[in-house]
């Protein structure tokens, strides 16, 4: 039995419990099992609640059962503003993940910086901080979109980034009781402006349900 089969028999067991994160989540360990040899995820907005897997989706937690199987060096990096977020979620995760407190958009700039250095491997950035008001969606938008800034510079065409609770956005126009859509459905909430940005750079939409992924930044 593979490492990865070891996650996948406990990926299988949790999937249906992930309800609408289960297939994005399924494809983003997918895209992370075609990297070989060492790879750190990353991720803003850590696990705060235990058994949360519909309501926050407990990121934190499947990262680190992916990382334990792989159980070749691979690591989670974590960064979250509250300080009881952090401590709940040391009790949930193993060593192998990094819980660092802080602003997101600092802590990223820090690491790219040393990331660069020490040529990480990073296959996986999974945006889900600052909480979303699906109404005031505007501060959580823009603070996604300084996180995406923070990294741009060090993302390879392979690097996928993730942005939690981005459920489709449509404009409509109801004319004599006829709805009639303006334009396809596009990531919203938490992603819509990073969507904006990565549809006009050319990145490739990999999903958009109600995770949204993209690879393909700085691609030559
Ligand atoms: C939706 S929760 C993360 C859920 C987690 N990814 C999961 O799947 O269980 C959002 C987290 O972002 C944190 N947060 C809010 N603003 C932040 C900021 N500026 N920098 C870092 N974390 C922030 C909150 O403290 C909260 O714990």
């Amino acid at each position: 039995m593979s490492q990865s089969t070891l996650f996948w028999n406990f990926f299988k067991q949790i999937e249906g419990k992930l309800q609408h994160r289960g297939t994005t989540f399924r494809k983003i360990f997918e895209h992370i099992d075609c990297f070989s040899g060492p790879v750190m995820i990353v991720e803003t907005g850590c696990a705060r609640l235990k058994g949360n897997w519909v309501g926050d989706g407990c990121s934190t937690v499947l990262f680190d059962k992916y990382v334990n199987a792989r159980n070749d060096g691979s690591s989670v990096t974590t960064v979250d503003l509250s300080p009881q977020a952090v401590k709940v979620c040391k009790t949930l995760v193993s060593d192998k993940v990094k819980i660092v407190q802080s602003d997101s958009v600092l802590f990223l700039h820090n690491f790219v910086k040393e990331a660069q250095i020490k040529e990480i491997c990073v296959p996986l950035f999974y945006l889900d901080s600052f909480d979303l008001d699906w109404i005031y969606w505007q501060p959580s938008a823009i603070h996604h979109l300084k996180e995406l800034t923070s990294i741009h510079g060090f993302l390879k065409p392979e690097t996928m980034v993730v942005v939690d609770d981005c459920m489709q956005d449509a404009d409509f126009v109801i004319t004599e009781g006829k709805v009639s859509f303006r334009g396809e459905p596009k990531p919203g909430g938490k992603g819509r402006l990073v969507a904006e940005y990565a549809e006009v750079v050319g990145a490739n939409l990999e999903f958009s349900a109600y995770h949204a992924g993209w690879t393909g930044f700085n691609t030559p």
